[in-house]
């Protein structure tokens, strides 16, 4: 196929960060999935899921909607432990409100985490992120890392989300 019979489609991409202290006897949920063997959770306003955080300001992000602070004030009682898969919905309703046809088709995230390790709960993170996501589960991609010992008491995530 040539270039000019490449049907051009807009496509829009998004990228989100987000990072917590962790703090010993708070749950560690990361993408709506619980993982229950981590020593440490999140120190956080709401429920500190770093890559639910990470994917929602990526999905404003792609459409120049601000960020999830702006959207969800960490100041507001109202969202006082709320429930970051739910911010998520909102923020994805936001976004294809003005999207036309476009939505989200591939999401690509990286946590950096020292402990424990990532990769058994990998399927079910990138299932759950999948349904949020309305995508199927092949199209999130998740890579884990550690810091190497040089943030031991964190634990962050990036996200990227392509829109077609
Ligand atoms: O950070 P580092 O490169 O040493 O991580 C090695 C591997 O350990 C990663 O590629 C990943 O497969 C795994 N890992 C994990 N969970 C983490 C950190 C790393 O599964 N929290
Ligand atoms: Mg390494």
């Amino acid at each position: 196929m040539s270039c000019d019979d490449a049907t051009v489609e807009e496509t829009r991409i998004g990228f989100g960060e987000d990072a917590h202290r962790l703090a010993a006897g708070r749950p560690l949920v990361l993408g709506g999935v619980a993982i229950p063997e981590a020593p440490r959770g999140p120190l956080a306003h709401s429920d500190g899921d770093a890559l639910l955080h990470a994917v929602t300001d990526a999905l404003l992000s792609a459409w120049a909607l601000g960020d999830i602070g702006a959207h969800f004030p960490d100041t507001d009682p109202a969202f006082a432990g709320a429930d970051s898969a739910a911010l998520l919905r909102r923020a994805l309703q936001v976004a294809l409100e003005g999207a036309g046809n476009l939505r989200p088709r591939q999401a690509s995230a990286v946590v950096t985490l020292d402990r424990p390790k990532l990769g058994p709960h990998r399927a079910a993170i990138a299932g759950s992120l999948a349904a949020l996501l309305d995508l199927p589960p092949d199209r999130v991609g998740l890579t884990f890392k550690t810091s190497e010992g040089l943030a031991p008491d964190h634990v962050q995530a990036r996200a990227v989300v392509l829109w077609g």
